[in-house]
């Protein structure tokens, strides 16, 4: 039987697009906004896309097996204003909450910024997860990086899983080599969900991975894991002859006399130059023999400067493309500006491609019967 999915808000599809790969049927998808809607009807063209906002539009959505939603980061971004759920778009949290109310997918799979982990010392995020708990659903997330997925970004986002039926503990993120690195006392806590904590006691950051039922939760800190099959560097997706319009090399050989040269990796980005040696990013002067940092929507973002040859260039919308697993031309149609915004603020589809494949083939480990695949290890 194939499953059936509803994407809110789609952006330019990156849930779309890994669930077309999966053989996942998208049947109906929402987005407010004009220029992303427009990407996504240009590239899919099958199941009912809406133009709204997402609250008007409840009595819509066909039932379905898997919700998929990249909301909105602005409210939990660093690089926001902090407002958190306190921002009236902090709201839309509450519409998809009422959306799972009323369909009650198999699963569902959610994405947002690394933040929303830390954030007021945790409470948005105990917020999150209290609601989606109490909904009979077992939670899961953990912190993923889209550097482990094959490719050339470091971008680290927060994948929310919910799976029905399931009272037993057990993960569909964590690897058995992830597990093995658990103590065995944690990993008893982890089996016996009595054991776990009240979310709303708890006030502090959250850690990069964890579990949650009914209004309990367990966490720990796991160690990063690989999905890749090889890594990927910029060097390997930049495009070898661009428009003049993105090169800046004669106004950065200028700046670059009251520069310093660093050359070093941070987080797998290479930094060739820094203004002074700050860490301002904007003055910063990247290489191409790492990756590239976080894709954002935001517009000085797009200036940043990569030293490619004996040339000082921004990234063209393409390069953007192939850094977040989107084809070349996936936003054709729209300003280079607009691309930008749209590439910085998608979910890389295969991060969330990984993620679906692992929920839809039954991929778990079970913490209840974990004498037993330790011999699998
Ligand atoms: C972080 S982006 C999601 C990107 C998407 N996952 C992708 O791969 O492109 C959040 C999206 O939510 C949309 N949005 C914001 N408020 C909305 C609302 N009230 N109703 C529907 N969509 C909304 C924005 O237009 C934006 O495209």
């Amino acid at each position: 039987m194939t499953i059936k999915a509803v994407e809110l808000f789609a952006g330019i599809g990156g849930f779309r697009f890994a669930c077309d790969e999966l053989g996942i049927k998208t049947i109906w998808a929402n987005d407010l906004d004009d220029k992303a809607s427009k990407i996504y009807q240009q590239n899919f063209k099958s199941g009912t896309f809406v133009q709204d906002d997402i609250k008007k539009q409840f009595d819509s959505i066909p039932s379905h097996q898997l919700l998929t939603a990249g909301l909105p980061c602005q409210p939990f971004s660093s690089a926001g204003k902090k407002k958190g759920l306190n921002d009236s778009r902090g709201t839309l949290f509450e519409s998809l909450v009422h959306i799972l109310k009323i369909h009650s997918p198999t699963f569902f799979v959610l994405e947002n910024v690394k933040r929303l982990l830390s954030m007021d010392k945790g409470k948005h995020f105990a917020t999150i997860l209290d609601s989606l708990s109490s909904l009979d659903y077992l939670i899961e997330w953990r912190l993923l990086n889209a550097i482990d997925f094959g490719l050339p970004q470091h971008r680290e986002r927060i994948i929310i899983i919910g799976t029905k039926n399931t009272v037993q503990p057990k993960s569909f993120l964590c690897s058995h080599r992830d597990i093995s690195v658990i103590s065995k006392n944690q990993l008893n806590q982890i089996a016996c969900v009595d054991r776990w904590a009240n979310i709303i006691k708890h006030d502090d950051k959250f850690p990069n991975w964890g579990l949650s039922y009914h209004n309990q939760f367990i966490s720990d800190h796991l160690t990063t894991f690989s999905a890749a099959q090889k890594s990927v560097r910029l060097k390997d997706i930049i495009q070898k002859q661009v428009d003049p319009a993105f090169d800046f090399t004669r106004e950065t050989l200028t700046r670059l006399k009251s520069s310093q040269r660093v050359e070093k990796y941070y987080n797998g980005v290479e930094i060739v130059y820094n203004q002074k040696g700050g860490a301002r990013m904007g003055y910063t002067i990247f290489g191409i023999n790492g990756v590239a940092p976080t894709l954002t929507s935001s517009t000085s973002r797009h200036y940043e400067r990569y030293k490619i040859g004996n040339q000082y260039r921004r990234l063209t919308p393409i390069e953007y493309a192939r850094i977040q697993g989107f084809p070349d031309n996936h936003c054709e149609g729209v300003s280079v500006y607009d691309q930008y915004a749209l590439y910085g603020n998608a979910v890389p589809p295969p991060m969330v491609k990984w993620v679906i494949n692992r929920l839809i083939s039954n991929q778990f480990i079970h913490f209840n019967d974990l004498n037993n695949q330790m011999e699998l290890f």
